[in-house]
């Protein structure tokens, strides 16, 4: 039985083609484009998601058009917290907004304010990535349109409503909503009510390994697949990479280092730490937890650098920051790697990049250090984060864009001050989690399927913390963190001037 996984990034819409034996037959994608129509504004069109889901099968068929023809399920991944709103006719009433979207900071000071239940039922700070307070943004600066929204879905249930023609969404995505009883697993109305919605406006919730709806004919006929055919849950974009590192039990872990920066761990229940801005939410599988912190920037640091620079690429300049020896990095400056504000543990939409400690000595290479080092300082204090919630890692997998460096890969280790693990680079990331998570759903024991299905990538190369490094990781951590104390209020100066 072979399973296909679309996960719909927030740059492009990647589908995958999964076998029994859990070999990846084939794997494509189709790029999408997003907007930005006000500085700090993040939109995007759901009209364009099926046109590019229906481009990315397409191109999946002509590859293995054997194959395609068995897909016996479907998965589904997609960018978290977007808000899609439908009329009654179920009709988009309006550009999605997405998660890296900081205009709702008032509404989130707000919804704050007025009930602590966010804090208590949710678990977790009100962030303008999060849904709610985007809900409340529409409420407050476009109240016509609010009146008219009849249904809230993020980003990959709208998707699913298109394939199936079910509202429905699963409980890794709906955490993050914030209208979700974390704890519970289930819709709050108190958390709905204080947004002006009600359950009505939510769809259906099911765990991301069970069944959502099956195939409706419209779409069988688009994508050439099975009329019927079962969907599954599928999870919010981080929790099914997690299934797709077989980071599926308490305990285990991974980094990711894309254009966010994300570290996760998973968890036996719901382990809050609202202050320090972890998210605690759901797994996508039932009975597990998950903590993440989120930063904004974090491979997309190391390309910004790179244009500045004005190197070829990231490889090259990389490896002149290579040649750097121990007493030049000692030197370099601390960078803050807050290019669009940070989300943990400051959860600080002013704050921005800065150098701290340049001289006139330093050159692209001190700076491209600076830059890698400042995000593995950022995780370190993600890390410690997770750790004041009660979480014990004890080794991370590395993935994404950033994995590719070992050089970056050693920093993390001395910062983090653990083993990271690199391992074979699928380069499919949250499909295959997808894919993964539609096997789930045609097993009648999911709990007894999960070690078989949820492997973990054979581990090619391994970070252990080195002495030196350690030590100097240590020592900038400290001004690190002080910087962004001795900052934070001439952020807000600049933000209101
Ligand atoms: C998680 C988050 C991002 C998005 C986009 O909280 O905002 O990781 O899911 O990938």
């Amino acid at each position: 039985m072979n399973t296909l996984g679309i996960d719909l990034g927030t740059s492009e819409v990647k589908v995958l083609l999964l076998a029994a034996n859990g070999s990846v037959l084939a794997k494509t994608g189709s790029k999408l484009r997003w907007s930005q129509p006000h500085p700090g504004w993040a939109e995007q069109n759901p009209q364009e998601w099926w046109i590019a889901t229906v481009a990315a099968c397409k191109k999946i068929r002509e590859l293995n058009s054997l194959a395609y023809a068995e897909v016996a399920a479907i998965g589904l991944s997609g960018h978290m917290h977007g808000a899609t709103v439908l009329d009654k006719h179920h009709n988009v009433l309006r550009p999605c907004i997405l998660w890296n979207d900081s205009r709702s900071t008032e509404q989130c000071q707000q919804l704050t304010k007025q009930s602590s239940a966010f804090h208590d039922i949710g678990g977790n700070l009100v962030m303008p990535g999060f849904t709610a307070p985007k809900l409340l943004w529409i409420r407050d600066n476009e109240p016509e349109l609010f009146r008219r929204i009849a249904k809230v879905l993020l980003p990959k249930d709208y998707l699913r409503y298109l394939l199936t023609g079910t509202f429905v969404s699963e409980m890794s995505d709906a955490a993050g909503t914030l209208w979700l009883d974390v704890a519970r697993r289930e819709w709050s109305d108190t958390l709905l009510n204080a947004t002006g919605l009600s359950r009505e406006h939510m769809p259906r919730l099911v765990e991301g390994t069970d069944g959502s709806g099956g195939l409706a004919p419209l779409a069988a006929r688009e994508l050439r697949l099975t009329v019927g055919i079962s969907v599954a849950g599928g999870a919010g974009d981080n929790a099914a990479s997690a299934v797709g590192l077989g980071a599926v039990h308490p305990g285990d872990s991974f980094i990711s280092l894309g254009t966010s920066g994300v570290l996760f761990t998973v968890t036996d229940q719901h382990r809050p730490n609202v202050q320090e801005t972890v998210h605690a939410f759901c797994h996508a599988l039932p009975g597990v937890w998950h903590q993440m912190t989120v930063m904004l920037s974090a491979a997309s640091t190391l390309q910004w650098v790179t244009g500045i620079a004005g190197e070829a690429d990231e490889t090259a300049l990389l490896n002149r920051v290579d040649q750097l020896h121990l007493s030049e990095r000692a030197s370099a400056p601390i960078f803050l790697p807050y290019l669009s504000g940070e989300r943990t543990p400051h959860n600080d939409a002013n704050a921005s990049g800065a150098f701290v400690g340049l001289r006139h000595g330093h050159n692209a290479a001190h700076m491209a250090y600076s830059v890698i080092d400042g995000v593995s300082l950022g995780m370190r204090d993600g890390l410690d984060a997770i750790r004041r919630a009660g979480s014990h890692v004890t080794s991370l997998q590395l993935v994404g864009g950033g994995s590719r460096s070992p050089l970056w890969a050693q920093l993390l280790a001395d910062s983090l001050e653990l083993e990271i693990t690199v391992g074979q680079d699928s380069g499919v990331g949250a499909a295959i989690g997808a894919a993964r998570l539609a096997q789930l759903s045609q097993t009648p024991c999911v709990t007894a399927d999960i070690n078989r299905v949820c492997s973990r990538p054979i581990v090619l190369r391994r970070y252990i913390p080195d002495d030196k490094g350690v030590h100097l990781a240590r020592r900038r951590q400290s001004i690190y963190r002080s910087s962004y104390q001795a900052l934070r209020g001439v952020y807000a100066q600049a933000a209101h001037s």
